[in-house]
């Protein structure tokens, strides 16, 4: 009996064996049968199921599966109902043809493969002829024909340049300490992005959580480019609008926008890993305040915990209420941090209450998953589950909301654990939900900031939490702002940061910033000043440190370099007029406020220069050059044809070219486009200050007419989502040289009370200064 089992085994091997080192890959097939369904069509093909379905007139959304098509879900998209309308056309030979009111789709029926056409007959995107869906094994691929002069942009944090080309990228949510220039992945899953060819554009978003790959052309040959996924669906959209902004627009509706950020979070934020009592964060506050240094937020790190167990505080702060009482009164709010490993202890309520009320991630079979964090052994919230969301959003009301704290910071949540990887089969979800980590880990980050961004919500009963975490995942711009985690203090991390903001920006995600001066490391003063005075042209404006390294705060740079903090910070409170107006926008459209080049110069090929890659546009109109701490002169490209006008001295370029300028520490090259309107505010200490009552229009001379969207509200609640905002067109007349502001909308009353022209490049230079009435005013500019 031994000897028989033994050949049995040997032969079940020995036939097992080659099967399985052969694997081959296995294609879709050819199309079948097609049928009619809601908002498209559908097929069945030889190997395989597809759905094409229109959700907008530039929406197409394209499903293919192994087997038959039975929930949808998506972690990224509320709504998957495809509202639009995909009509059949009478196609030729073996092509199927449906549209759009924008859109043209082409169906190659044997085999199938799918391309898509504008309005004009230009060709978008295709499939590769000879290889289109592909699998091998669960793992499934999407082969697209590359264009000669094709370019890539997006795929939100990830390092190299901006344009993606000849670039291999994965997505596997990674905690990545000090990361490399050239690291990937890195803390996030963006899988959309944008290319662009022939003088057209398009955008493709692969709503895939599991790990996922991009190929734009590396190691093909430049023959094709592809993406695909280790498990899961081939689930993806194409966009197909005429712009860049009008892709990122429908991405945008589909996986959402960014609501108004509270005012405050908007300024200075300082922050430390390290700050450990309630002492030295008042006296933090306070010297802010003595050195008339502007700023609002103190972030406390995980130090203000008992024992790194999260909802607790550590008894060196006995009197949190009171100190953030105090806070207040200093004109200062409060972020803390909070991580998603809850510590392993009896007694401990939130571990508890997690236990009792199957809160937690498991092994098959039921056992809680313990992984090792700050706290010593935790188990991790499945945030897939809307009961377990809930659960953790109720926390933050007694243990921080009632003491004051509207600003949440959600680290960790890739999510790491000491050893790095967790095993992928630990599951999440109950009965059909059920999954594993291997298609939640990208999304655990978003779930996270999701149930952290309702119950703070909630919680604070009408006002606006600040929220910010360090994964994410499509979508995460709804919630929360995003910062790039673990950089270094090297010229060159500061430069890559701006990269990776715009390319967040790009990829759907405004609200975004990096540690200022580099995390893991001690920046020279000449490196800090440098960082500070680029970055307060980003969202977040928060300088952070590692435990261990130098402390940072901007007075302990010297006398000198502290007067030139203070005027870096100073300046950052001037433009928040304009940073907010330029969030307004954002929430309407998708529009990033760190915009690459690309956005606006799309056929331009310098914006795509390794030169220039790292410029910027902040808002409408400001263009940002990102130098190094070392340089006293750069090399700047100004795009368009419309002339430039240096923000520090208005110096005329002509646009179109590129310039070497001087560039000293005090004096980044920032410029500002001719035509363009920026409004701005007299330096306050802090947002809760009202300022001088007057807001400052700069006005440069140009010669295409411009109009500018400026809006305020409260700042801090979400009474603007009905009528309580105070909005107005500003228009520019180049031929008439005049400025008029459109009537008002809205019921909001502005907090200016009059308001001042600022002209750059007119003949006569004084500001003039005019009430401010809510009817239509017209303002002559002079010659
Ligand atoms: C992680 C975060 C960092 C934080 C530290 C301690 O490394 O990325 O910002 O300071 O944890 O909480």
């Amino acid at each position: 009996m031994k000897r028989f089992l033994f050949f049995a085994i040997a032969i079940f091997i020995i036939q097992k064996a080659p099967c399985q080192m052969n694997r081959l890959s296995e294609q879709a097939g050819n199309v079948v049968k097609e049928t009619t369904i809601d908002g498209g069509v559908e097929f069945k093909l030889s190997n395989a199921y597809a759905r094409i379905l229109a959700y907008n007139a530039t929406t197409i959304r394209i499903r293919v599966s192994k087997t038959a098509f039975t929930d949808d879900r998506s972690f990224a998209i509320d709504n998957l109902k495809p509202t639009g309308v995909l009509q059949a056309i009478k196609g030729a030979g073996n092509d199927n043809i449906y549209k759009t009111d924008s859109l043209m789709v082409r169906v190659h029926t044997h085999p199938f493969r799918i391309s898509i056409y504008n309005n004009n007959n230009q060709l978008l995107c295709a499939d590769e002829s000879t290889l289109g869906i592909s699998w091998f094994g669960n793992q499934v691929s999407c082969y697209k024909q590359l264009n000669s002069d094709e370019k890539f942009i997006g795929l939100g944090e990830k390092t190299g340049g901006i344009n993606r080309r000849g670039n291999f990228y994965q997505n596997w949510n990674t905690d990545a300490p000090a990361y490399a220039n050239n690291a990937d992945p890195l803390y996030a899953t963006i899988p959309f992005f944008i290319g662009t060819h022939d003088r057209v554009v398009y955008g493709v978003f692969f709503d895939n959580s599991h790990k996922s790959y991009f190929n734009f052309g590396g190691g093909a040959d430049e023959e094709l480019f592809h993406f695909g996924a280790d498990d899961g669906e081939m689930n993806y959209y194409v966009f197909g609008g005429s712009s860049v902004a009008s892709i990122i627009k429908d991405y945008t509706t589909l996986t959402g926008r960014t609501p108004m950020p509270p005012l405050w979070s908007l300024g200075f934020q300082q922050s430390r890993w390290g700050y450990d009592n309630q002492e030295q964060l008042l006296t933090i506050a306070k010297t802010f305040r003595e050195k008339k240094l502007p700023a609002d937020v103190i972030v406390s790190d995980i130090n203000y915990m008992d024992d790194y167990k999260v909802f607790t505080w550590s008894n060196k702060y006995p009197d949190v209420k009171g100190m953030l009482g105090q806070m207040k009164q200093m004109g200062f709010d409060m972020v803390t941090i909070i991580d998603p490993g809850i510590k392993v202890e009896k007694g401990y309520t939130v571990y508890e209450d997690g236990l009792t009320g199957n809160h937690f991630a498991k092994y098959p079979g039921g056992k809680p998953y313990i992984g090792h964090v700050w706290p010593g052994r935790c188990h991790f919230p499945d945030f897939t589950k809307i009961s377990t969301r809930e659960w953790w959003g109720n926390n933050f009301k007694e243990a921080y909301i009632n003491r004051g704290v509207r600003g949440f910071w959600n680290d960790m949540n890739e999510p790491a654990a000491w050893g790095r990887e967790f095993p992928n089969l630990i599951e999440f979800g109950e009965g059909k939900d059920r999954q594993t980590l291997y298609g939640v880990k990208n999304a655990y980050g978003l779930l996270m900031a999701k149930a952290t961004y309702e119950g703070t919500r909630k919680g604070l009963g009408g006002q606006r939490p600040f929220v910010l975490t360090r994964a994410s995942y499509s979508g995460v711009q709804k919630y929360s702002a995003q910062w790039t985690g673990d950089n270094v203090s090297t010229d060159e991390h500061m430069l890559l940061g701006f990269r990776l903001l715009n390319s967040m920006g790009v990829s759907g995600i405004p609200f975004t910033g990096m540690d200022i001066g580099g995390f893991m490391g001690n920046p020279t003063p000449e490196l800090f000043l440098r960082w500070l005075s680029l970055s307060l042209y980003s969202p977040l404006f928060r300088n952070h440190t590692a435990y261990g390294y130098n402390y940072r705060e901007p007075w302990l740079f010297g006398e000198y370099n502290t007067e030139k903090i203070r005027a870096i910070l100073e300046k950052r409170y001037q433009l928040l007029p304009h940073l907010y107006s330029a969030f307004y926008q954002s929430s309407q459209s998708g529009m990033p406020i760190n915009r690459m080049l690309p956005i606006d110069y799309t056929y331009d090929d310098y914006v795509y220069n390794a030169k220039y890659e790292n410029q910027f546009m902040f808002g409408d109109g400001l263009l940002v050059c990102p130098v190094t701490s070392t340089q006293t002169v750069a090399d700047v490209y100004l795009p368009s044809k419309e002339n430039w006008y240096r923000l520090s001295s208005d110096k005329l370029y002509a646009g179109g070219s590129s310039y070497f300028v001087e560039c000293p520490l005090e004096d980044a090259p920032v410029f500002v486009k001719g035509s363009s309107i920026i409004p701005m505010q007299s330096t306050v200490q802090n947002t809760k200050e009202k300022g001088d009552g007057i807001l400052y229009l700069h006005i440069y001379k140009g010669s295409q007419p411009n109009t500018y969207t400026y809006y305020e509200d409260d700042g801090e609640t979400y009474q603007y989502e009905t009528d309580s905002y105070y909005r107005r067109a500003i228009a520019y007349n180049p031929t008439a040289n005049t400025i008029t502001l459109k009537a008002k909308e809205g019921n909001y009353a502005s907090k200016f009370a009059k308001v001042k022209l600022v002209l750059h490049g007119f003949e006569s230079n004084t500001a003039k200064e005019y009430g401010l009435n809510d009817g239509e005013m017209v303002m002559d500019l002079g010659k």
